[in-house]
C-alpha cells in the first residue's frame, strides 16, 4: 500500500489546475443509463471512484471506453439490473443507479450500502421517494429490490435536504409519466449540473438549484453530451494548502460562486483572495485568525472541507469551534492531528481548537478521504516529515494530489509502504 510523506515548511508557489468534479462525474455517468444511445463526458477526473463507477457500468451491460479523460458510454443494451454488494461497498455512490435502472428496466437490485466512516449514511429518503413515484421497495439478503412497470410523477418532500436522495429522484422522474415536484431539494452545484444535463437530455426541469424543483418526465432521453464542472472541493482543498504555508497559489478552474461559503470564512481568518480570470489567487497570511465554522448544506459551509479548514485552524492564532451538522461522525481526523500536535477537543457534534504555534511532523493515518486531504495540509504546513499511509482513500477523490502540490514546490512524494 502506498504513503505520502511531506517534509513541510515550505510556502507554495505558483499554479494549480483543478480537476473534474468526482461528486459530478459520477451522477453524470450513471444518468447515460437513462439513455438508448452512446453518451460522452468530457473532463472526468482520474480517479479510483470513476474507474468504479465505470466497473459498475460495463457489469450493468453498458461498453464503456474511457481515455484522457473522457468517458463514451454506450448504454444501448442494459444486460443486469444489479449493483452488487463489492461495488457499492467501495463506494456508496453507486446507490445512484437506483433511481436510473428502475426508471428504464422497471427493475433495479441494488446492494444497501452499510455504514461508513462519517457516519450512517442511510438511503431512506431515497427509497421513500421512489416508492412515491410508485415503485414497490423491498429489502433482500442486504439488497433493495425495486420495482415499477412505469413510474409515475408526485410531489415528494424531502425530510433534509440529501444530495445524492435529489440525485436519484431528479433520474428516476426524468422517464416517469407526468410531472415530479421534489421539495426541500438539494442544491449542491453538482445536482444543478445534473439537472442542466438531463435538460440537454429532452427532460424540462425548472428549478434546480432553489430548494423547489419540477420535473416534466419523458418518454425517451437523448444520449448526453457533456463537460464536467470543476471539483470544488478539490479547489477548496488548493485554496487551504496555500493559505496554510503562507504561500501565493494561482488555483486555476475555482469558481468563486461555488465556494463563497469557504472563501468567506478564508477571507475572515486573513487570507487574501482575489479573483483573476477563471482562477482565484490566494495569499497565506504569516498566521491565520482563529474562526468558527459550522457546516451544512449548500450554500453553506461544505462538510467535504470540514476537516481541512480544521488543518488550517489548528495553526491559528486563538480558539475556534466547528461545528459539524451534516455527519455525525465526522472527526476521525481529529485525534491524527493531534498526533501532529494540534490541541483539539470535541465537544459532541463541535471540535474546539486552540491554535498552536507550530505543528510537528508525525506518521498519521488517513481515515476517510476528506480526513486524509486534512493531513496532507497538516504535514505541509510541520516540521519535519509527515508520513500520511492509507491512501487509498485520497485516491478515491483527488487526482496526483502530491504531483500537483509538488509543482506547487511541496516537498512530497509517493512510497510504497
Ligand atoms: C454527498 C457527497 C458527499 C458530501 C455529502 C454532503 C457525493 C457522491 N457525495 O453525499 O461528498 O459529503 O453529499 O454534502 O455527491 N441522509 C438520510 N437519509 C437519506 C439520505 C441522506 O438520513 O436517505 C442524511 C445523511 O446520513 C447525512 C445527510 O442526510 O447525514 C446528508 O447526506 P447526503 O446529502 O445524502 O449525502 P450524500 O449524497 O451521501
Amino acid at each position: 500500500m502506498d504513503k505520502i510523506v511531506i517534509n513541510g515548511g515550505v510556502p507554495l508557489c505558483g499554479e494549480v489546475q483543478v480537476s473534474g468534479a468526482k461528486n459530478s462525474a459520477l451522477p453524470l455517468l450513471f444518468a447515460t443509463l437513462l439513455c438508448d444511445g452512446v453518451s460522452e463526458i468530457t473532463n472526468v477526473p482520474e480517479l479510483r471512484d470513476i474507474t468504479t463507477a465505470v466497473k459498475l457500468l460495463r457489469e450493468l451491460g453498458a461498453e464503456v471506453e474511457s481515455a484522457d479523460h473522457c468517458c463514451r458510454v454506450d448504454s444501448r443494451r442494459i444486460e443486469s439490473i444489479q449493483a452488487s454488494y463489492d461495488l457499492v461497498k467501495t463506494m456508496r455512490a453507486s446507490v445512484l443507479v437506483l433511481g436510473p435502472l428502475l426508471a428504464r428496466c422497471g427493475h433495479a437490485r441494488v446492494s444497501l450500502p452499510g455504514g461508513c466512516a462519517i457516519g450512517a449514511r442511510p438511503i431512506n429518503l431515497h427509497l421513500k421517494g421512489l416508492e412515491a413515484l410508485g415503485a414497490k421497495i423491498r429489502i433482500d439478503h442486504g439488497y433493495v429490490e425495486a420495482t415499477a412497470p412505469r413510474l409515475r410523477g408526485a410531489r415528494i418532500s424531502f425530510d433534509l435536504p440529501t444530495v445524492g436522495g435529489t440525485e436519484n429522484l431528479l433520474m428516476a422522474a426524468a422517464l416517469a409519466q407526468g410531472e415530479t415536484v421534489l421539495e426541500n431539494a438539494a442544491r449542491e452545484p453538482e445536482v444543478v449540473q445534473l439537472a442542466e444535463a438531463l435538460m440537454s437530455m429532452g427532460v424540462k426541469i425548472e428549478g434546480a438549484g432553489t430548494a423547489i424543483i419540477h420535473i416534466q418526465g419523458v418518454d425517451q432521453l437523448a444520449p448526453l453530451q457533456c463537460r464536467v464542472i470543476p471539483d470544488r472541493i478539490e479547489a477548496g482543498t488548493f485554496i487551504i494548502a496555500a493559505a496554510i504555508t503562507a504561500g501565493n497559489v494561482l488555483v486555476r478552474g475555482a469558481v468563486r460562486k461555488d465556494l463563497e461559503a469557504l472563501i468567506s470564512k478564508l477571507i475572515e481568518a486573513g487570507v487574501r483572495i482575489s479573483e483573476e480570470g477563471d482562477a482565484l489567487r490566494v495569499v497565506g497570511p504569516k498566521r491565520p485568525t482563529a474562526v468558527d465554522i459550522r457546516t451544512s448544506v449548500f450554500p453553506g459551509f461544505p462538510t467535504d472541507m470540514q476537516a481541512q479548514f480544521m488543518a488550517l485552524m489548528t495553526l491559528a492564532d486563538g480558539s475556534s469551534r466547528i461545528a459539524e451538522t451534516v455527519f455525525e461522525n465526522r472527526f476521525m481526523h481529529v485525534c491524527e492531528l493531534q498526533r501532529m500536535g494540534a490541541d483539539i477537543r470535541i465537544d459532541g457534534n463541535s471540535a474546539i481548537i486552540h491554535g498552536v504555534d507550530q505543528l510537528v511532523g508525525a506518521p498519521v493515518m488517513a481515515t476517510d478521504l476528506r480526513a486524509s486531504a486534512s493531513l496532507i495540509l497538516a504535514g505541509l504546513a510541520a516540521e519535519n516529515t509527515t508520513e500520511v499511509s492509507r491512501i487509498y482513500h485520497l485516491d478515491r477523490g483527488y487526482e496526483r494530489i502530491e504531483k500537483k502540490l509538488a509543482m506547487l514546490g511541496a516537498r512530497i512524494r509517493r512510497e510504497r509502504e
